[in-house]
Parts: structure tokens; sequence; C-alpha cells
């Protein structure tokens, strides 16, 4: 409980730092994350690959590892070097002290950037919480090509943006690139995959959740 409230106050204090980059002064809600992880299933298929991008301080990791067994991977790649302390301590340490009878997956903990982590894995699941609304569109349609090219067929790629967050960016001409052209390519790619949508209103801000699937 008191660990909890630490890694709170830190979500809470790298806000401030860097509202851009966090997305958020408070972790996603419980409904936000049920509804983002639906997908993430390990009964059909054996070992499944996970990738996690902007895991934070663990909301949705905790949740996702639950639903997977001994010799599935996931992978989260995170920037913020603080909440990558404790990504460690709760998912890397434990899974590392495990007995052979505990059903925890891999855990691999990447600090970096996402646009500049490569890998030639593929993923069954990949689950990205980065906020997309503050990235420019050419950002935005380079992150989503390259993570919809290491979906595997099949896989499962889900998000979700703050409701009403792009219109406010829009309006305080925070990006920094018209992109227009940029913006409706990547529009266009992601109704071309969009398997299911969903909002959620208890979270602070609402959001909306866009699973696609390739
Ligand atoms: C809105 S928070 C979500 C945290 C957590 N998944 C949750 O839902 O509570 C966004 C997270 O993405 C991380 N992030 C932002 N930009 C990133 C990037 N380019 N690469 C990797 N992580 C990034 C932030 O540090 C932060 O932890």
């Amino acid at each position: 409980m008191i660990n909890k409230l630490q890694n709170n106050k830190l979500f809470f204090l790298e806000g401030i730092k860097n509202i851009k980059q966090t997305g958020s002064f408070i972790p996603s809600s419980s409904f936000l994350c049920d509804g983002i992880t639906k997908f993430v299933n390990s009964n059909c298929k054996s070992p499944v690959n996970v990738l996690e991008v902007g895991s934070g301080i663990g909301t949705f990791t905790g949740k996702i590892i639950k639903k997977l067994n001994s010799n599935d991977v996931i992978d989260l790649v995170e920037i913020n070097a603080n909440f990558c302390n404790i990504l460690h301590e709760k998912f890397v340490l434990s899974s590392a002290g495990q007995g052979e009878n505990k059903k925890k997956p891999n855990v691999n903990l990447i600090n970096s950037d996402i646009l500049s982590y490569e890998t030639s894995k593929q993923y069954d699941y990949i689950v990205c919480s980065i906020p997309i609304n503050n990235l420019s569109y050419k950002d935005f349609k380079e992150l989503f090509l390259k993570l919809g090219s290491k979906c595997l067929t099949g896989g499962i790629f889900s998000f979700y943006e703050y409701i009403g967050t792009s219109f406010l960016m829009k309006l305080l001409r925070l990006h920094k690139d018209k992109g227009n052209s940029h913006r409706e390519q990547i529009k266009k790619w992601i109704q071309s995959h969009l398997y299911e949508k969903e909002f959620v209103y208890l979270n602070i801000t609402p959001a909306k959740i866009c699973h696609l699937k390739f």
C-alpha cells in the first residue's frame, strides 16, 4: 500500500516535470486497464510474445502478466528511467526469483524511446499507451507503421487516446508540424485495421481504446 502511494506520487511528479511525455498525472484506471488488455490471451498458443510500450509504473503490465504463462515473453519499452526502476523491482526481480511451479512469464525491460527501439521480433499482442496526441503526425505515423509491422498475422495492436485531447492540441497549436497528409494517411491505416473500439469514461481523462488486427 505504501509502495503504491509512493509510486503514484512519483508518477504525479514526473507528470509535472514532463506532461508532454508522461501524458497524465495519474496512472490509468482499472476500467481502462481491463479494456486495453482484454484480447491478451495465452490459452490458444504457446509461447505468446507481448510488447508493452509506455508501461509507466506498471498498471497494465501487472494485468497482462497475470494472463501469461511461464514460457511466454513480455517486452516492456519505457522511456522514463525512474519508471524503469519501479518496473524492474516490480516485475523483473520478482520474475527472476520465481519458483519452477509459478506461471510468470519472462520479462524484458528496455529503457528506451520506442521510436529508436530496434528489434527483429514479431509480437502476438502490442499494448501501447504513450501519449500519441502529443506526437507530431509524422512521428505518430512512423511509430504506428513500425508497431504494425511488428505484429504477427492475427496479432492485435491495442492503444488508447484521451478523448478531446487531440482537439485541444489542435486548438492550442502544440503540434509543430501541420502534417495533414501524415494525419490522413495514418487515419486511413487505422481504419483499415480497426477490429474493435471502446469508450472508457471512468478514467482521468476519459479515453477511446482501439484494437487493430493484422
Ligand atoms: C499515459 S502514461 C501511461 C502509463 C501506464 N501504461 C498507465 O496506463 O498508467 C504514458 C507512458 O508512456 C511513456 N512514454 C512516453 N513517450 C514514450 C516513448 N517515446 N517511448 C517509450 N515510452 C514512452 C511515459 O514515460 C509514460 O510512462
